[in-house]
């Protein structure tokens, strides 16, 4: 008989991504950018906190120079639906001018959050811009925005774990499940 399912997976109602199957392909994402930076420094702008777990393991497999800023931004509000208004507290004096820099989120959801963001890269002039998420839900977006690296395509969903959240919790699942509808 298998052990009965305790703790926070026991809130799941299945797990959609296994932690092997998400440090895989983490590492082939990592490949690949070590290949397109190569040569270079890379700027890395974290979106807190979802993508915390995501760029931690992604950026240990990057054997170029990194420099990691990370920015709060927000759209959910602590809801499973966007609220179609993005918060961010960009910090004082963060200027990308001149730098090569990737933006990593957890997930494209409407593109809201990422294409804020990558406007407001875009205007400070980085010598370039790239996007990568962990996961893009397949849905239509409520604005288009340019994602280079996707890790993972998945059905449009609530998920959680590997830092992403469902009010608070369940960021510290290693792997990433939908949530039990209960
Ligand atoms: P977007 O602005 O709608 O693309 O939403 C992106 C942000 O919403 C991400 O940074 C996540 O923090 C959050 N988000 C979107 N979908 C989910 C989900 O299924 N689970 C948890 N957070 C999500
Ligand atoms: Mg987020």
């Amino acid at each position: 008989m298998p052990a009965p399912v305790t703790g926070v997976l026991a809130d799941l109602d299945r797990i959609l991504l296994s932690t092997e199957q998400i440090q895989s392909r983490v590492a082939e994402m990592a490949a690949t950018l070590n290949r397109h930076y190569a040569n270079k420094t890379v700027s890395v702008l974290a979106l807190m906190d979802g993508a915390l777990f995501f760029v931690a393991d992604l950026l240990r497999h990057l054997e170029v120079p990194v420099r990691l800023y990370t920015v709060s931004a927000s759209s959910y509000h602590g809801g499973t639906a966007s609220s179609g208004e993005v918060r961010m507290n960009w910090p004082a004096g963060l200027d990308f001018q001149g730098q090569d820099v990737l933006l990593l989120d957890d997930i494209l959801d409407t593109g809201l959050t990422l294409g804020v963001l990558r406007d407001k890269i875009a205007a400070q002039q980085p010598a370039s811009l790239r996007t990568g998420v962990l996961l893009a839900k397949k849905r239509e977006r409520v604005r288009d925005v340019i994602v280079e690296d996707i890790g993972f395509e998945i059905e449009d969903e609530f998920v959680v774990g590997y830092g992403m959240d469902y009010q608070g919790r369940f960021r510290n699942l290693p792997c990433i499940g939908i949530l039990n509808p209960a």
